[in-house]
This record gives C-alpha cells, structure tokens and sequence, in this order.
C-alpha cells in the first residue's frame, strides 16, 4: 500500500557555508528517508530552501561590507550546487526571499490575526543613537549579568551559554559603534502561544513513535509553560508586516521560515503546473517528517504546529526525528571559531559517497556522535572499500573473464545458496522497517551484513578456486554473488546512490535503480554485464594527518 510522505528540512541560514553538522543534523537523513520512500513506490514531497532573513544575515553583510541580498544569493547558489554534488535529492529547494513566500506568509499571519492568535502589544526594543536605528538582540552588547563576560551578546552568552534579554545586560551598547543603546516601549505583534498550551500537550502525548529526546525537550518547554512571543522585529530585512502602521517592521524570521515549508510546497505545485497539487500533502491522507537538528525542536514540535493548529485545515507534523549534534575530533562544532569541516572543500576533493556513508554510519540519532578523519578513512576503506566495494568488483571481474561477461546460470541451488538469497530477501525487509522508522544507523547495519555474509559465501564457495574443476558450482556461486549485488544495490541506495546506480549498470540492468524500486531482483542468466569498474577508491592513510590539521586552517 502506497503512503504519501511530506518532508521539511530545516532551511540553512544563507549567511555561510554548510558543513558536516548540517548535514549529518538534517539534509542527509531527509534524503536517505526520501530516497528509500521514492523506491517504495509512495508520493514524496521534499522541500526546503535557503533562509535569507534574519541577523545571521545582516550580520555577515555588515562583515563584508555588502548587501544581505548579495550574502543570500551567494550562499544559495552554494547550496544548490552542494546538494547537486552531494545528491540531496530535493522536490524543490527554494528560498525565502521569493514573492510566493511573502504572500503565503501575510495569508498565515491575517489568518491568525482574524482567529485572535495573533494580537498587538508592547515590547522594550533597543536604539542606538549612534546608528540612528533600533537594534536586533544579535547587535546588542554588554556584561553578561550571570558570569561577568564584558562581551556577551544580547540574545545569549557566548562565554556561559545562556540565553538572555538585552535589557538584563550591563553597560548595553551597540555591537557595531559602542554608543550605549536606550530602551523603548515599542509597538508588536504577539503570537499568543499560551492560548495552545493544552492542545499541544494532548497532541504531544499521542506521538509515541517521536525519539526520546524529541520528547523530553519538547516536554521540557511545555512543563515551563508556554508564553506569548513578539513575532515582529525593528529591522528592514525581511518579510513585511502586512499591517498599517508597521511599514517599518518587518516579520521574525523564525515566524515566517517555518512558513516556508507551506510556500515551498505551493511554489513546488505551481512549477509543476498543477496549483493544487500541494494540497495532497497538507490536507490530505500524508505523513509529514520534519528533518532538522536538535536546536531547531522547539520551533518545530511546538510553534510551528500551533501556528498550524491556529490555521486549521492543515496537517500536523507526523514526526520531527531531529537528530543531536555532531562534534568534530571530539570538540563541539563551531562556526564562529571555524572548527568544521565545510562541505564545498569536501566536494571539492572527495566523492559524495564515502562521507554520505560514513556520517550515515555513525548518525547523532539519539547521542552527539563525533566524526574524525581517522575514522571516515577507514570508514571507507574497511567498509565501503572491502566490504562492498571489492566483493562487487571481484565477483564482477570474475563474471567478466570467465562468463564470458554474462550472468550464468545457476543450475540446482546447495543449502549455503539457498540461505543467502533468502537472508538477501530479509534484508530487503530489515532495511525497509529500520528505514521506516528513521532508524537509519540499524538499516545501515543490516545492509552491510548482508555484504559481509557474501563474503563469507564466496570464501566457502571459492567460485575462482573451484572453476577448473567443477564450472558448475563456480557458475552457482557467481550467480549467487550477483543476485545479492543487485540486492545490495537497493538496500544501499539510500545511503550511497551514487555507487548503487553505478552497480545497478555494471550488472546490466537498464534504466536506474529509482526505477528498478525496492525489489529484490537477480539478475537474469544470460543478462550481459558491464566492464567491471570499482566502485570506491582506497584512501591514502596519509590524508588523516593531512585533514586533521586543515581543520580550523581553512576558512569558507
Ligand atoms: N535558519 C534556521 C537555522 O539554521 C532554521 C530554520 S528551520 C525553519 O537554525 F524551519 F525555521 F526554517
Ligand atoms: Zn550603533
């Protein structure tokens, strides 16, 4: 039976390059997820986009000395062209500077407004007389009131970690000239958050199939309770207040991202020349994952359902499998202090494959995990390399120069045979229900199993041992091998596409593994296969101290 599945990913900030954080926290689980459920045969729909708004943004302009429309659409071609290398398969990646967004957005924001949800009153803003403006909470600066840190910022403490209001800061000043900020009752819109409260926990109890740690954190916020939050901003970037009297302001980027995972999805259905081809995802029998890293939870299991709650009419998130952080040679990823490893200098010089699936091996689903260069080597070069890799080579090659390059038959089957087509069948099963269940480091391990399991066959089988003597058990056992291949192929295209669709030709399929769906399907005899052709490359060990020491070296 068919399942119709809408997948948000959290939407980057267009102020700098992605690196392994953000991939690992979000885009590659979404893709594994949307690639497995595309060769399921169900309705996919996954969209995202670069998130042009918002101090992250001004910030890095002002840095730089340009626009914030220049820092968006820099980054934004960036990320397309990661995604494109990367093969995160996006329906449609967009932003959130386009004008079906600004419209879907005022749509939401008078909705609410006419329910009552979103309502005007007053808030302490800061200006800075020196720049003549008012002030964002990221460009105030003072003494944090909690550790005595001179230059703690006026959403949190860079030194303690907590968060803060700008007003409880010492000696307030403006981050960009130092002239100390003043305090002003301003005029806001609220988003009456409260008013949710007990909707959102009846609905939070009943999500039983969400991670642990989605739950408590989720839990943690409803236990504090729910308070109103301004949902506009003193700033001139972003989308507009569609309201009189607040041409000034603009709408609280984490207010209208959200919103975008709605306009991405109209902006998908008008492309494809079908206007209401959204509604199957929003209003319909559909399953809605939200892909996003663990800071992000809030505003995905609590605010952007209220808003969705306030609306009516459209479809709650399914399940938000946020994952935890990943650390980089065992310290806490940072941007600020350049300790990443971006992803263009990746792509630049590796194929997608290797960190696809070294980060999928040891995915932050339910603990931080940390990746370093020692363990992604041999990631590649014991798993991907000889594991897999060799085993397809080997058989491939050995199909190629004594078949003659074509799939032989098998003849009658031995009990070992017998065995390892149907483990190949349970894998198929493993996988599917891991998958399904965004378990992906389980999926991941039964796949390989099945690669390790061949190996062990073919060191009894030894099909290049016995081929003088006995051409029938060789013709067996290399048969075997290449049905679990075209299995492999499958069950790993998930993880690493780029490769399963370089083995589902080297075997002789036509078409593509998309195609092919998840099925379990052996070659036929007599199929002709291609010229053998590996699938990875071995890794100098060399390159761990090399990249080791790039990291933090590098900037993007
Ligand atoms: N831009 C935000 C961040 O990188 C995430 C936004 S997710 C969204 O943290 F759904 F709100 F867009
Ligand atoms: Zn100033």
């Amino acid at each position: 039976m068919s399942e119709r599945i809408f997948i948000g990913v959290a939407w980057p900030y267009a102020n700098g390059p992605l690196h392994l954080g953000h991939i690992a926290g979000a885009y590659l689980p979404a893709d594994i997820f949307a690639r497995y459920h595309r060769l399921k045969g169900d309705d996919v729909l996954m969209v995202s986009g670069s998130d042009q708004h918002g101090t992250p943004i001004t910030i890095r302009a002002e840095l730089e000395s340009t626009s914030p429309r220049e820092i968006a659409s820099k980054y934004h071609q960036q990320f397309l062209d990661c995604w494109q290398k990367l093969g995160i398969s996006f329906d449609l990646f967009t932003t959130t500077g386009t004008a079906n967004h600004a419209q879907v957005t005022h749509d939401m924001f008078i909705t609410l407004l006419n329910k009552g949800y979103i309502y005007k009153g007053k808030m302490l803003g800061a200006y800075c007389p020196g720049c003549q403006r008012f002030l964002p909470d990221r460009y105030l600066e003072g003494t944090c009131p909690y550790c005595g840190f001179p230059k703690a910022r006026g959403d949190e403490c860079d030194e303690c970690g907590k968060p803060l209001e700008p007003a409880a800061l010492e000696n307030v000043h403006c981050y960009l000239c130092s002239t100390p900020a003043r305090f002003e009752m301003l005029e806001h819109f609220f988003l009456r958050l409260s008013a949710f409260q007990d909707r959102l926990k009846a609905w939070i109890k009943e999500q039983s199939q969400w991670r642990r740690h989605v739950l408590s954190t989720t839990w943690k916020f409803l236990d504090e309770g729910l308070k109103d939050r301004a949902i506009t901003r003193d700033i001139n970037w972003g989308v507009t207040v569609p309201q009189p009297g607040f041409e000034q302001k603009r709408i609280y980027v984490w207010f209208e991202a959200v919103i975008g995972y709605l306009s991405a999805s109209k902006e998908w259905a008008k492309l494809r020349g079908d206007d209401t081809a959204w509604q199957a995802f929003w209003q319909g029998d559909c399953k809605s994952f939200y892909f996003v890293g663990k800071d992000n939870i809030f505003f995905h299991t609590l605010i952007w359902p209220a808003m969705l709650m306030g609306c009516g009419g459209l479809s709650l998130p399914y399940d938000v499998p946020a994952n935890e952080f990943l650390t980089i040679e065992g310290r806490r990823l940072s941007t600020s202090r350049n300790w990443a490893v971006w992803l263009p200098d990746y792509l630049e010089r590796y194929d997608p494959d290797p960190v696809r699936y070294a980060l999928a091996a040891s995915m932050p689903e339910t603990a931080d995990s940390d990746f370093t260069w020692y363990k992604f080597v041999h990631r590649n070069n014991d798993e991907l390399v000889a594991t897999y890799g060799n085993l397809a080579h080997r058989v491939l090659s050995f199909t190629y120069r004594n078949f003659t390059g074509v799939v032989p038959s098998p003849g009658e089957l031995d009990e070992q045979s017998q065995a390892l087509l149907c483990k190949a069948e349970t894998t198929l099963d493993e996988v599917d229900r891991a998958l399904h269940r965004c378990s992906f480091r389980e999926a991941m391990r039964h796949a390989m199993s099945l690669a390790q399991e061949t190996n062990r066959y073919l060191d009894v089988q030894s099909p290049w041992k016995v081929i003088k003597e006995t051409p029938d058990a060789a013709a067996k056992s290399t048969y075997i091998a290449l049905s679990v291949l075209s299995a492999l192929k499958t069950v790993l295209y998930p993880f690493i596409p780029f490769s399963s669709e370089k083995l589902h030709t080297l075997l002789g399929f036509t078409g593509n593994v998309r195609e092919a769906g998840w099925k379990f399907e052996p070659p036929r005899p007599g199929q002709k296969i291609r010229q053998p052709q590996p699938l990875f490359v071995k890794l100098d060990d060399s390159i761990i101290e090399q990249e080791t020491s790039r990291i933090g070296c590098v900037s993007y």
